[in-house]
């Protein structure tokens, strides 16, 4: 499982592929992780689905994770279940992960796969346990497994499932759940699926469409950040909750040879195309090494 080729260039190897995504014109094979906020918003769902058709369209291969924070908070608390966090991570009881798998695994899912079939893009929308698609295995928190209870992370992609997906034209849109060998589901945070995700997959590009225009610091807008930037940000409080997540998922793509990781703001009109088909997209490129000036270092607006 998760043993596969790269992008639209099958039997070649990622690494060599890494280098070829300087030529815009190849096909890429991109993760792209939408925040539960936008899904809430009927307009910057349809210019996402818009987006992920165009560039499905356009020949790239496209894996769409979605996560669903604040609606899954809200219904529970609708329902009377009050939300707990751990280091940014919900702890899962068996009733909230079952919310967990109406929120995320139905009602979002399926409204972020049937707005892009609406734009004429055939999507599905999948839960761990289709197919066995996404596999996890339960956290350990303080060196207790399973103590955040159905919090897990993902340990395996069923890869020949999702590319024969690709193969049938039909953009995948996962929820960020994962099917443990116990046959449970386990709640996974949606960043850090997108980045496990865009590993086993080997993806060329990961993007995060979120609900804010980038990183930012104060008001501003980073235009870069390297990984040895991330632990300063996180230790002078410029960075919190769900984006501390973020940056760690993105350390995670980029050491899995990601060539290239973005946040972008999802309700920026062609945010997702621009990120997808260029180095001086919007929002924030996260990088390896220290950002030169030459690369678009500092801030933006
Ligand atoms: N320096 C920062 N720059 C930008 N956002 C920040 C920063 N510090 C904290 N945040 C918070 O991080 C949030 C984004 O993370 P959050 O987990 O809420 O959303 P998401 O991961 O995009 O979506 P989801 O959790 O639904 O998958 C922003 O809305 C903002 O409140
Ligand atoms: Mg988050």
């Amino acid at each position: 499982m998760a043993q596969g080729t790269c992008g639209a260039r099958k039997n070649v190897p990622a690494r060599v592929c890494a280098q070829q995504v300087l030529d815009e014109s190849v096909p890429m094979r991109m993760v792209v992780k939408i925040a539960g906020a936008l899904l809430d918003d009927a307009e910057a769902v349809r210019l996402l689905a818009r987006q992920i058709a165009q560039l499905t369209h356009e020949g790239h291969e496209l894996l769409v994770v979605h996560g669903g924070g604040k609606i899954f908070t809200a219904t529970l608390k609708r329902m009377g279940i009050e939300s707990r966090f751990v280091n940014g991570l919900r702890v899962t009881d068996r009733e909230t992960r079952d919310v967990a798998m109406m929120v995320l695994g139905g009602l979002l899912n399926k409204r972020m796969a049937g707005a892009i079939s609406a734009e004429g893009q055939p999507a599905i929308g999948l839960c761990a346990s289709d197919a066995g698609c996404f596999l996890a295995e339960p956290m350990m928190y303080e060196e207790v497994v399973g103590a955040l209870g159905f919090v897990g992370y993902l340990t395996g992609v069923n890869l020949e499932f999702i590319e024969s997906l690709w193969r049938a034209g039909i953009v995948p849109v996962a929820s960020c759940l994962g099917l443990g060998a116990d046959g449970e589901l386990y709640n996974i945070n949606a960043d850090h699926m997108a980045a496990a995700c865009a590993e086993y997959v080997h993806a060329d590009r990961l993007i995060f469409m979120t609900d804010v225009a980038g990183v930012l610091d104060g008001k501003k807008v980073l235009k870069a950040v390297s990984s040895e930037e991330i632990e300063n940000l996180i230790r002078q409080n410029k960075v919190s909750g769900g984006m501390i997540l973020k940056l760690e998922a993105c350390k995670r793509a980029l050491s899995a040879g990601v060539s290239q990781v973005r946040i972008v703001g999802g309700n920026n009109e062609n945010g997702l195309l621009s990120a997808a088909n260029g180095q001086k997209g919007p929002g924030t490129r996260v990088t390896t090494s220290y950002p030169s000036t030459a690369t678009g270092a500092g801030v933006g607006h």
